[in-house]
Formats: C-alpha cells, structure tokens, sequence
C-alpha cells in the first residue's frame, strides 16, 4: 500500500474478501503505507493464508525503479524478520515508472537471492544459521505472461549465481584465497560449465611476455603471481569478442608504501575486480549468451618484503612504456596495464577492466555509483544504460587530457601517481595510456564492491552491471 492509501490489486480483494479487515487496520492508524513500513497480520477472515504481510510502498504518485528495488528489499527483510518460510509475493503489481513485468521479476530475483545470502564458511556453529525464506511464488497478470516470466526467473537466478560465486570468492580471506586458488576456481567454473575455456600463466610466462610491469607488484610476495584467462564461445570464431579484465590483488598490503593498519583487513577485497569478471563468465555460460566474451585476470599480493619494489624504481612494461614507480600502493594499475596490453591479442570489440583502483573514488561518489571511466562515448553512455536498467549503477568522470599530465614522470614515460588531486581520474589516465589502440572502459569499484563495518560484506557489483551490458549486445 502508498501512503496515499492505495492499495495493491491482491490487497483490494483480501480487503473485500475480509469485510475491509485491511481498511479498518488503516483507518485505525495501524498501518499508513509509509516506506520501509511492514505489517504482519494473522487469521484475516476469508483468507486461506495463515498470514499476511502488508508492505509500505511510501508516498510516492509513481513508484520509479530504485524505489521498486528498495520496497522488495525491505520486504525480504521483513518476512525474514518475521521467520517467514514460505510466501506468495504480489509486488508484481505494483507499477513502476517505464518498467515492465518482466524487469519488476527480473529485479525481485535478483534482490530476494541478494538479501538471503550469508557466508557462513568459517563459523563453526552451523546450528546458528537462520531460518531462511525457502519458497516464494510471484504473481503475475494472466497464463499468458507465464512463459517468458518462468524464462525471466531462470535469468534472474543465474544472475543471482553469479552474483553469490563473486560474493563467496571475494569473502574468502587472503590466506585462502590466493592467487593460485582463483585458478583453482575458475578450472572448476571450467568444470562445472564445460562451455568455459580457462588458462593460467605463471610468472616464467609472464617473464617471457615482459609483464614486467605486473612483474614489480609480485616480486615482493612469496605466494606466486597469476595471469588467468577464461574464454566463452557463443558467436562464431572469428567474431570480436568482449574482454572483461578483473583486478586481482588478493591482499593490497601497500608494500613499501606501507598502508596505515587501520581497516586494512579490507584489503582481502581487493580482488574483486577478479571476483566480478569470473562471477560475470559463469553467469554468460549458464546463459549461453551468442557472443564471445573473455576475462583476463591479473593476480597477485601487494606485501613488503626484502625483495619488493622500492619507491623510485623503474619498469618497462609490456607495452614497451616504461614506468617509475613512486608509490607502491598504486599497484593496481600495474597489474592492470599489462593486462590490458595482453587483451589485446584477442582483437576485442570493447574491453572493460575492473578494479577496486583508488581509494578517492570512495570519496568521490561513496557507495552507491561505481566510477566509469572511458576513452569512447559510445561505450560510456551503453554501460551507464545498462546501469539505469538493472540498479546497479556507473557514473562518468571525465579523462582530459588535462589531468593526464599529473602523470609526469622526470625519469621515466610516466609515473604510477598523480598526486593528490582526481586521484580516481588520474588512475583511469594511467590506464588509458595502455587502451589506445582499444575502446575501453574502467570501472573503479573501491566504492561498490564491499561494505564496511557492522554488515562487512562483498556485494557482488558490478556483476549485475557488466550482464546487463552483454545483454544489451545480444
Ligand atoms: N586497493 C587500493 C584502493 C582502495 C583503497 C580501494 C581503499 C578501496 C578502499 C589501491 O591499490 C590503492 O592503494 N590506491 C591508492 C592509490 C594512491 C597511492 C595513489 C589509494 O587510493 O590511496
Ligand atoms: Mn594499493
Ligand atoms: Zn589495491
């Protein structure tokens, strides 16, 4: 219900079939249809469930997407909350500004899967694990929207998969989740799917390509670094394919350029860039999506240690571009270029990296938008579509030229920093320098890909993100 009184189909009908049970809760201000309101009643005369939920829908004329999202997630909440095992959901109903039921499914999969999960892996009392929602039932018009609703579900679930497998791997912590696990994990995605073709290159490999670049973030760790490729094929051989590039630091401890111990734990989340492209193949092969899509995953720790890379020291890069390095904690954009480099041999239409790259993102635009970074508009504006469409959302930031300069290295083609300013777009420049020859696109995810504090967890963005953009090139 709004808080203008209005009622849902289903709740005008429970209201006439229980001799306005429903309106007489209203008019005694039991229930205003305030947002984030919820109600549990029990034994509503004429009704064959033991009980009913009514959900606030909030004051809104027109209820649009975010607002959707947010009264389904509220919801999920409260038939947690509630002990709820099994439930029929008529939110369907609802309408939603320029979305159709289709989008309003898709959407209540997504976010009910997104709201049940838990990791649980290293707690040892498994007694405690939540009584969960079990069944939910979607209401839908008519017979004849059954099909392609039953259709949309199975999307929403796949989805939903991946969302979890991106969930699960960034969890994990750092001690677990090596780079050398991440190719344990993507052969067994390899496994599981069959239409999935996983590589790793070890560091020799790597030496013989001249990743020396990505070379310089390893050198310092004992655990071996890791280039790992995933290959789907769903188009014909020689059709361009799209390269998903995830940055993969499985711990960012700084290295020389120690980070400060605070929070630093969250640096096991540094690895989601990775987490997300390898949760995004599963989802492309379960949808077996007709294109060809590749991700490319640079992983390695960043730690200090008698053989790390020093401030000031030199490297050339894959590319033949030589960088000197004068913070070891921007090492992401090490590992990145020569990812980038290498994603070239796959002659790619578009190519976007993920990364939780910079801390000034988090400042720029918090946890709600991922920054979007690119070097061709037409691209930029798909992804930021492709946003607006599924909820989990990109927002632009400008790479002039005239922030590129902060790059200026006395010694070598360029620096890892540029200084304190735009710190997010300076990165995104760093980057670009690698992308010339490409329409790319970064995604800085240092805002999105986790949250901190009480409900300390990884959100599996931008998973949703990068589906819905290969969805839209179908
Ligand atoms: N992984 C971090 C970025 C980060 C920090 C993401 C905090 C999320 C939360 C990255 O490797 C890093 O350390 N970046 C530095 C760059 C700086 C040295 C130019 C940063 O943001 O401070
Ligand atoms: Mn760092
Ligand atoms: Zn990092």
């Amino acid at each position: 219900m709004t808080e203008l009184g209005k009622l849902t189909e289903s709740a005008n009908i429970l209201d006439k079939v229980s001799k306005k049970y429903i309106s007489n809760l209203i008019r005694k201000d039991s229930f205003s249809g305030k947002a984030e309101q919820s109600l549990l009643i029990h034994n509503v005369p004429g009704c064959l469930a033991e009980r009913v939920l009514l959900i606030g829908c909030g004051k809104e004329k027109v209820i649009d997407g975010v607002r959707f999202r947010s009264i389904v997630d509220n919801t999920v909440k409260a038939i947690q909350h509630n002990n709820i095992h099994e439930t029929v959901n008529c939110l369907t109903e609802l309408n939603v500004k320029d979305r159709d039921l289709q989008w309003k499914i898709r959407q209540t999969v997504e976010i009910v899967s997104h709201r049940l999960y838990e990791f649980a892996e290293f707690k040892t009392d498994k007694s405690k694990k939540r009584k969960r929602l079990k069944k939910m039932v979607l209401t839908i018009p008519s017979k004849r929207e059954l099909a392609e609703s039953e259709a949309t579900m199975a999307k929403g679930k796949a989805i939903a998969a991946g969302v979890k497998l991106t969930r699960d791997l960034a969890n994990r912590p750092s001690n677990i989740c090596t780079p050398s696990y991440l190719v344990e994990q993507a052969k067994k995605l390899e496994k599981e799917k069959k239409v999935l073709k996983v590589k790793a290159l070890d560091e020799a490999a790597m030496e013989k390509l001249a990743m020396n670049s990505l070379l310089s973030v390893s050198q310092g760790a004992v655990e071996p670094a890791k280039l790992i490729t995933i290959e789907y094929r769903g188009a014909a051989k020689d059709t361009k394919p799209y390269v998903l590039v995830g940055k993969g630091i499985t711990f960012d401890a700084g290295g020389i350029s120690l980070k400060p111990s605070a929070a630093m734990d969250e640096m096991k989340y540094d690895m989601c860039g990775a987490a997300s492209v390898i949760g995004t193949m599963s989802v492309v092969a379960d949808l077996k999506l007709p294109i060809n899509v590749v991700a490319v995953v640079p992983a390695t720790e960043n730690v200090p240690s008698g053989t790390a890379t020093k401030p000031g020291d030199i490297f050339t890069s894959m590319s033949g571009q030589t960088i000197e390095v004068l913070n070891t904690d921007a090492e992401g954009r090490l590992i990145l270029c020569d990812a980038i480099t290498y994603a070239q041999r796959y002659n790619p239409t578009a190519v976007i990296d993920v990364a939780t790259l910079t801390g000034a993102c988090v400042i720029a635009l918090g946890k709600h938008a991922t920054g979007m970074l690119s070097n061709n508009d037409a691209l930029a504006k798909q992804i930021f579509s492709a946003g607006e469409d599924c909820g989990d959302r990109a927002w632009q930031l400008p790479l002039w030229d005239e922030y590129d300069k902060q790059l200026e290295s006395p010694f070598a083609d360029m620096a890892n920093i540029g200084g304190r300013d735009a710190g997010t777009i300076t990165a995104a420049c760093f980057l670009s320098r690698f992308a010339k020859k490409l329409n790319w696109a970064h995604l800085d995810i240092a805002g999105t890909a986790w949250i901190s504090e009480k409900k300390k967890g990884a959100t599996g963005r931008p998973v949703s993100l990068l589906v819905q953009y290969l969805m839209d090139r179908c």
